[in-house]
């Protein structure tokens, strides 16, 4: 038991400082044991999984790679939050699922939900997401609402996207491309994609949180992709999976810089500069309907306009199921 707890005192401060050299004295100093019973637990997380060098001058370091590591992106998120909880899993069915349920039980404050891998990734219309494990960021924030705070759909959704292109910006230097309203794509291939979702208080018929779920593919192999996703999306970068923690900590702290005031649409300059529809013949379907025409706005409130015939058709909700057909 105590080992136990020795083990997790150590692996939260190693995680604390990832890349870190300490030397075995500094680290028995730390926690109070010897120098030996640092070894044998520095065996030990090692043989879990937990990526740590060491060297004979330097001592010991934790890698920062591809294991999500709750320690730093709790480290990293920024003090001016507002109160949250941060969960991170091996597997789970989904982070959407898993955040709607936590914040139905208790509304009290912010879930954020990671996981290394899905079963049931999945998109708008209940779609699949491919979520293998440590290759991609399946990220879910749950937010409960005031009762009197209103909520714009499609204001959300785009805001987010500029969220996660900032983010990939930030870490990777490559600018995402936009495809209104919830899909991300580098190079004509889709990386990643938002889902928004709405939970409704039956009593006050209102809605009482958000959930929005984020996934990104940060490195495939194209040879091991499903063949009907082959040609379709792709990974962000070669090892992308080596930074998902400093993308999960970016995209969590762009999402709450613009959540504060996405309302007010401010950002939306950056998603139409970063459409990937807008000057291009497509065809998008809306409830029933469908519009075929050149896409040629998003408007104030982050509806599509489409020139369809000489005349302009807004699209509130719905996708866009051809490009350049
Ligand atoms: C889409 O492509 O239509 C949106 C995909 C959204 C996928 C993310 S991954 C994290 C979260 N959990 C889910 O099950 N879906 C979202």
């Amino acid at each position: 038991m105590k080992e136990n707890s020795n083990k997790n005192k150590l692996k939260d401060f190693l995680s604390a400082n990832p890349q870190k050299w300490y030397s075995g004295n500094d680290l028995a100093q730390a926690l109070a044991i010897s120098r030996t019973a640092i070894w044998k637990l520095i065996k030990q997380l090692s043989q879990e999984g937990l990526e740590i060098q060491s060297r004979h001058h330097l001592g010991y370091r934790l890698l920062l790679s591809d294991h999500l590591n709750k320690t730093w992106i709790a480290k990293k998120i920024k003090k001016d939050l507002p109160p949250s909880r941060l969960f991170i899993f091996p597997t789970i069915d989904s982070t959407n699922i898993f955040a709607k349920r936590e914040i139905s039980e208790h509304n009290d404050r912010i879930v954020i939900v990671i996981a290394d891998r899905q079963t049931e990734g999945h998109g708008r219309f209940q779609r699949k997401f491919y979520s293998p494990a440590k290759s991609g960021l399946y990220l879910s924030i749950a937010i409960p609402l005031k009762g009197d705070q209103t909520v714009s759909a499609g204001l959300l959704t785009t805001a987010t996207a500029v969220a996660v292109g900032r983010s990939i910006k930030e870490v990777f230097g490559v600018q995402l491309d936009y495809k209104w309203v919830n899909d991300l794509y580098l190079s004509e291939r889709k990386v990643g994609g938002i889902l928004t979702e709405a939970i409704t208080d039956f009593e006050s018929n209102s809605i009482s949180s958000l959930v929005v779920g984020i996934g990104l593919n940060l490195s495939l192999d194209q040879n091991e992709l499903p063949i009907d996703l082959r040609d379709k999306i792709a990974g962000i970068a070669e090892n992308g999976q080596e930074k998902r923690n400093q993308i999960a900590a970016a995209v969590i702290n762009n999402f709450f810089k613009l959540f504060k005031n996405y309302q007010d649409g401010r950002f939306l300059d950056e998603y139409r500069k970063n459409s990937f529809l807008i000057g291009r013949k497509i065809q998008a379907h809306s409830g029933q309907r469908t519009v075929a025409g050149t896409a040629i706005a998003i408007d104030d409130q982050g509806s599509l306009i489409i020139l369809e015939e000489n005349k302009k058709i807004k699209i509130q909700s719905g996708e866009v199921t051809k490009v350049d057909f």
